[in-house]
């Protein structure tokens, strides 16, 4: 019953932006963070994924992010991907606002794609700052350099650090304008984004949680259905 409401309102809605998180590639292989077999389960983020920790050994660091880029490289989109791909095309308005670095996404045919916690395919340098798409994999020497000679970073958000503010604001503008606002594959606890369904439902979204099991997010979610993703999001969003 709560499949068929939530199928009519994203049907009815012209304005729909969309939140996903690592559940969304898990049926792609992709482990997520937390849960069974999450990273954060076997690594530590403090060692891994601040600015300290590359700062004390980014050599430890890109091992890695380059580790998670090789498998990466295997992925291929699920069916959850390709339906919102779909979805995309079928509204006026349609804002896709992931915080996931993998580029599955736009694999799967999705064009307008806010990354908010950025990509592990783009690297920014540390001495003159330029941030430029990088596929090589595996990526070689070990911290890889720019041209200009300074040590090249992943072009990602690591714990300490803000998010990039223009697409923080262009997510915002999203939530804000949505009528209904879905959430995919994410367990909610990470802020700001976990912030966005919220600011949806403010500003009078229909909200509609799509995940494996209950999380912050569900008892105030409009509708929570609970599954796979690439199972849901196709029965959701078919033309
Ligand atoms: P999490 O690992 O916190 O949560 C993944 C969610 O996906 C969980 O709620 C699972 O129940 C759900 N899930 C797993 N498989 C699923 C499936 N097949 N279909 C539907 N749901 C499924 O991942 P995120 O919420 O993305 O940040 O984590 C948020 C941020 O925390 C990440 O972007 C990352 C991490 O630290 C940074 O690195 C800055």
């Amino acid at each position: 019953m709560d499949i068929a409401q939530a199928r009519e309102w994203i049907e009815q809605a012209r304005s729909v932006a969309v939140l996903t998180g690592a559940g969304i590639s898990a049926e792609s292989g992709l482990p997520t963070f937390r849960g069974p077999g999450g990273l954060w389960k076997s690594f530590r983020p403090e060692e891994l994924a601040t600015p300290g920790a590359f700062a004390r050994d980014p050599k430890l660091v890109w091992e890695w992010y380059s580790w998670r880029r090789e498998v990466h490289s295997r992925c291929e989109p699920n069916r959850g991907h390709v339906a919102l791909a779909k979805l995309e095309q079928l509204k006026p308005q349609f804002t896709l606002i992931t915080q996931n670095v993998d580029s599955l996404h736009e694999r799967a045919g999705s064009r307008k794609i806010i990354h908010l916690h950025g990509s592990l395919w783009r690297v920014r340098c540390m001495s003159c700052g330029k941030e430029e798409q990088n596929e090589q994999v595996p990526l070689d020497p070990l911290p890889p350099r720019c041209a200009c000679g300074g040590m090249l970073r992943p072009a990602v958000v690591w714990f300490g650090e803000a998010l990039p503010q223009a697409a923080m604001a262009e997510a915002m503008q999203a939530a804000t304008a949505a009528e209904v606002f879905l959430v995919a594959g994410t367990s909610s606890m990470v802020y700001p984004a976990a912030a966005l369904p919220h600011v949806a439902m403010q500003h009078g979204a229909r909200v509609i949680e799509v995940n494996l099991e209950a999380t912050e997010l569900s008892s105030l979610a409009h509708i929570s259905l609970r599954g796979k993703s690439g199972e849901i999001l196709p029965q959701l969003a078919s033309p």
